[in-house]
């Protein structure tokens, strides 16, 4: 029989499980929806009176929770509590890459999942439907049914059921809201036709059926990790393709509009900019190169450890030339960074190309100052690592919150982030504080290059191969 799911419980208030949550508490206003996390602090930030101080920027995300919290959606840490009512489960913690051990630096960490699965076992109440939220390797379910039916056998009770399901989450950051409202599809994995129908009854309260999907449980676990794998592949070939622009003459925008006008390849993920970054791209395609080599099948993994590969020296080839073009030496050069998150519209900043870049302007002896509208001092301290990028003596970088403050004697500022307000920037009035010859570095291809040039400025910008003197062959 199916059941009607009247209680959800999330284990993980984070990037995903806050966002989805609030959206199903929107969408489902006879569903009570908790969402529970061990971090104290991080639950205070979702119960602040103050929207702004959510512990996520999402562009629609305070509305939402706005109209919900307190009437059918809960942050709490009460994580027992909230499983024992709980008809349904959703695991969405963090599976980040494994820094030692077996797998080390490729296979997921699976230790937090591990831990609410034992959560669930011991705390649940008759029959509960456990859907993997979280992005994890195939055939995670059944070391948690595994988990689950021990703690079953262990208290001997038979009145305590489960069903394990699949539903991994492809919102994107800074458009999570919008892309929960209207998914190109919800996946949904599983074996038991009820805990399947159950599962689909949530999301028909606002996704038209034609676009739910089921699949056998393995599948749906190995889709999520392909769909980020080809998502991250397609950038992975487009950086590859600036620097080849950069060398020959051609302009990599044009060789993108060129190519996505086919319908097999279509426009979206064809802008080239200063590498992927984001907490999963990287770590998705690391554990299938790790569930490559574990299932024997190293060619497979070599094919896709190389769309990392090329991210991280498409990373460093980015500084690299940033410190050619002001005459090989960035010694105590002041460098106006503009965007640390790893894309606009979010403060975060994980994996960010930002990180490596800074750190490699840093280790050049640079001095930055760094502005980004969302991202907190505090997140890029911890980020460039200040026991290493700075000592007692000299600091290495500051965060400058005034935008104008940002250019004064630079010798050159380089966009990071396509944040809206870079691109409406007054590069002649910038131009008169920057100390010259000053340079302009757009990775993102925002700005507009002639308002650049005609402001005195040199202009480097990605795949832009016009400016160059190239050679013939
Ligand atoms: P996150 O780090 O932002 O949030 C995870 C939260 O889980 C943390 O707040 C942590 O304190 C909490 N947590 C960990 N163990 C817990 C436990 N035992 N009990 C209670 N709380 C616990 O991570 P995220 O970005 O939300 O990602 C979660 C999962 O979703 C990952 O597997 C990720 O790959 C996947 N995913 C992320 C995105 C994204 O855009 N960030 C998109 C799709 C899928
Ligand atoms: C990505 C996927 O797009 C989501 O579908 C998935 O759910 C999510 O990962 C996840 O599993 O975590 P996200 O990382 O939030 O979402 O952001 P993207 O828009 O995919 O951007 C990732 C990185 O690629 C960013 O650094 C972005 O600037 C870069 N990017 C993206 C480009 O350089 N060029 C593009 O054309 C698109």
């Amino acid at each position: 029989m199916t059941i009607e799911i009247k209680n959800i419980c999330c284990i993980g208030a984070g990037y995903v499980g806050g966002p989805t949550m609030a959206v199903i508490a929107d969408k489902c206003p006879h569903i009570k929806v908790d969402v529970v996390d061990l971090d104290i602090e991080k639950i205070q930030k979702w119960n602040n009176t103050n929207l702004d101080k959510l512990p996520i920027f999402e562009p629609g995300l305070a509305e939402i929770v706005k109209r919900c919290r307190g009437k059918n959606l809960f942050f709490s840490s009460l994580v027992s509590e909230k499983i024992k009512n709980a008809d349904a489960i959703f695991i969405s913690v963090n599976t980040p890459t494994k820094k030692k051990g077996l797998g080390a630096g490729k296979a997921s960490d699976l230790k937090w999942v591990e831990a609410c699965a034992r959560q669930v076992a011991e705390f649940s109440i008759g029959h509960t439907i456990v859907i993997e939220k979280s992005t994890l390797p195939v055939r995670t379910a059944e070391v948690i049914k595994s988990i689950l039916q021990a703690e079953v056998d262990c208290q001997n009770n038979d009145n305590k059921t489960f069903d394990v399901l699949s539903n991994p989450e492809f919102l994107s950051e800074g458009s999570a809201i919008e892309d929960l409202f209207n998914p190109d599809r919800v996946l949904i994995g599983g074996e038991n036709h009820n805990a399947i129908e159950s599962l689909i009854k949530i999301y028909e309260n606002w996704v038209p059926k034609n676009k739910i999907l089921k699949t056998n449980i393995w599948s749906s676990e190995l889709a999520k990790l392909t769909a980020n794998a080809f998502l991250a592949q397609r950038i992975s070939s487009i950086n590859s393709i600036s620097a080849l622009c950069e060398s020959t003459g051609a302009d990599v925008r044009e060789v993108s509009r060129a190519i996505g006008l086919d319908k097999r390849i279509g426009s979206k993920f064809l802008d080239s900019g200063p590498g992927f970054g984001g907490s999963c791209f990287k770590k998705d395609i690391l554990n299938l190169v790790y569930l490559s080599e574990y299932f024997g099948l190293p060619e497979v993994a070599d094919f896709w450890e190389g769309v990392v590969r090329l991210n991280n020296w498409h990373q460093h080839r980015i500084s690299k030339l940033i410190t050619k073009k002001l005459f090989g030496t960035l010694s105590r050069k002041k460098i106006a960074i503009l965007g640390f998150a790893f894309k606009a519209n979010t403060n975060d900043t994980r994996e960010s190309s930002a990180i490596q870049i800074c750190k490699d302007l840093i280790e050049e002896g640079a001095i930055l100052y760094i502005h980004d509208p969302k991202v907190t001092n505090y997140q890029i301290e911890k980020d460039l690592d200040n026991n290493n990028t700075k000592n007692s003596s000299e600091e290495k970088w500051h965060k400058v919150e005034i935008i104008d403050n940002v250019f004064y004697q630079a010798d050159a500022a380089v966009i990071l982030t396509e944040w809206e307000e870079y691109s409406e920037i007054n590069w002649t009035k910038v131009s008169k504080d920057m100390r010259k010859p000053a340079w302009v570095f757009d990775t993102r291809s925002i700005v507009n290059s002639n308002n650049v040039i005609n402001s005195g400025l040199n202009f480097w910008r990605i795949g832009d191969g016009y400016n160059q003197s190239i050679e013939s062959i």
